[in-house]
């Protein structure tokens, strides 16, 4: 567009502020900043300006119609055990005819983390330190030798991160999946505003952009062609799940059994929350929906509102890992995403007269975001499965404390030593159920514990000594 045309129409939108720099700018950063600005649609800022930054932040939500959600329970849990033989036979024959990919949402910022780098390629595991990507592919290479099948895997990064994430799959030969079938597309970008709903720059030559929210995710798969090529592989269903969680259970052939036998568009995971402070969403019902409510929206005297039986009431935890049918993903994401969209107020690195980029103390923007989960109250039939915790969620958020790299390790050391265990090799035990000694079992032995369990290679190990691996030789 001619940069005159662009200049009337963002001062139209009360944001000409934006090419305050230009005279200044080479060539080079005017086509950055052109190339941004054309991206920028001004309908969509102005109604988001409008809804989540000018207006009053609306009164609390009204949630008289929420209820805690039916789910299908685990078969320890009063689940029905032959509705689970059932659901696992059919996820196990879409496994082998090829119908499913694995999607990794992993643009985000991880900046809890304090980790250099796309959270990724984090060095996480007790022993040998493989990265959460290396954990996730060896999933997948157990999964298709269980199968038989290619199981390509799409992964969703960021234009902060997508270079280093390509780049560390390269470096690492793709962990032997094979380039043709791990592909990787960024996620779309929001401009930020400050608190008058005014773009903010972040250098001369760059506005303040953040990744869209995983909930970009079903534009983003739309738009880099990812869905397209799926259905020319014949997938028709997406296995979804996070960067942070070294226990997602990719392929679990019972989820997407369960998926696929109730004609479900998407189908969601649960667990039990440990306690009200836990942070995870919580999935609840308001009149026929399903959906999720974040953590920071569930009003505090429901976080402790407790069952007869002692229980809490809103207990049924979101581990963000989901099962999309394609033809869903592709609806929502030829409407845009159709997601509503949230605010967040960051503190945002901005530019200063002098052209330098400065972040305050304060907040003092807003960024725009999507998720996922609100996709549900949309798709039909949607479906919430109970699983266990301890085989499924223990994600990486913090450095330290909850829910960091030493949690997460010591959960994969439990899973390890109940997995040795149910095969026959005795595991010496210490406090709070963790082995007196640090050793792993890397995924290519078997992606879940049924896995490991069918390979006869895997029954009577000799017991773990210090630093033992279980690698992928039998
Ligand atoms: C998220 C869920 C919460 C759930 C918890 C389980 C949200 C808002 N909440 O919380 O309901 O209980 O996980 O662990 O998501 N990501 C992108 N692009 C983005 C933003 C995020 O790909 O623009 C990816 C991240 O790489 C990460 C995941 O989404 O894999 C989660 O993002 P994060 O912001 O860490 O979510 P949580 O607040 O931890």
């Amino acid at each position: 567009m001619d940069v005159a045309d662009l200049r009337r129409e963002f001062a139209e939108a009360g944001q000409e502020h934006v090419f305050r720099f230009w005279e200044e700018l080479d060539g080079a950063g005017r086509e950055c900043l052109r190339g941004q600005l054309e991206a920028v649609d001004l309908d969509e800022l102005r109604s988001l300006v409008e809804t989540l930054v000018l207006s009053e932040p609306s009164a609390a939500e009204d949630l008289s119609a929420v209820e805690p959600p039916t789910f299908t329970a685990l078969p320890g849990h009063g689940g029905d055990e032959q509705g689970w033989r059932e659901a696992r036979a059919a996820g196990e024959e879409a496994l082998r005819a090829g119908r499913v990919a694995a999607f990794t949402v992993a643009g985000g910022q991880g900046t809890r983390l304090g980790f250099d780098g796309p959270k990724g390629t984090f060095p996480l595991t007790p022993v040998r330190r493989a990265s959460l990507f290396q954990v996730f592919a060896e999933k997948i290479l157990s999964a298709r030798e269980t199968y038989g099948t290619e199981l390509p895997w799409w992964i969703m990064t960021s234009p902060a991160n997508h270079a280093a994430t390509v780049a560390f799959f390269e470096e690492n030969g793709f962990f032997g999946l094979g380039s043709g079938d791990v592909h990787f597309f960024p996620q779309g970008m929001l401009p930020a505003v400050d608190p008058d709903g005014k773009l903010l720059l972040e250098s001369p030559s760059s506005l303040a952009l953040s990744p869209d929210g995983h909930g970009g995710s079903l534009r983003a798969l739309l738009r880099s062609g990812a869905t397209a090529a799926m259905a020319e592989r014949g997938i028709d269903t997406i296995s979804y799940f996070q960067v942070d969680n070294p226990l997602e259970n990719t392929m679990d052939p019972a989820f997407l059994g369960f998926h696929l036998l109730g004609g479900s568009e998407m189908s969601s995971k649960m667990v039990a929350k440990t306690d009200p402070e836990e942070k995870v969403g919580i999935f609840v019902r308001q009149g026929d929906h399903l959906r999720v409510l974040e953590y920071s929206d569930l009003p505090e005297e429901w976080m402790r509102l407790r069952d007869p039986d002692g229980s809490l009431r809103f207990r049924a935890a979101n581990i963000a890992i989901h099962v999309l049918d394609r033809a869903f993903v592709e609806r929502m994401g030829a409407k845009g995403g159709d997601l509503p969209v949230h605010r967040a107020v960051k503190r945002i690195g901005v530019v200063d007269e002098e052209g330098r980029t400065v972040t305050p103390e304060e907040p003092n923007g807003i960024k725009f975001e999507m998720f996922v989960f609100d996709a549900l109250p949309r798709a039909r039939n949607p479906l919430l499965l109970e699983t266990s915790r301890a085989e499924n969620f223990s994600p990486v958020k913090n450095a330290e404390g909850r829910d960091s790299p030493r949690t997460a390790r010591e959960d994969l050391l439990r899973q390890y030593t109940r997995w040795l265990r149910a095969a026959g090799t005795g595991v010496p035990l210490g406090a709070e159920g963790l082995p007196t000694v640090n050793f792993e079992i890397s995924p290519l032995r078997g992606f879940d514990e049924h896995a490991f369990l069918a390979r006869p290679a895997n029954h009577h190990l000799p017991s773990p000594a210090e630093g033992t691996v279980y690698d992928g030789e039998s």
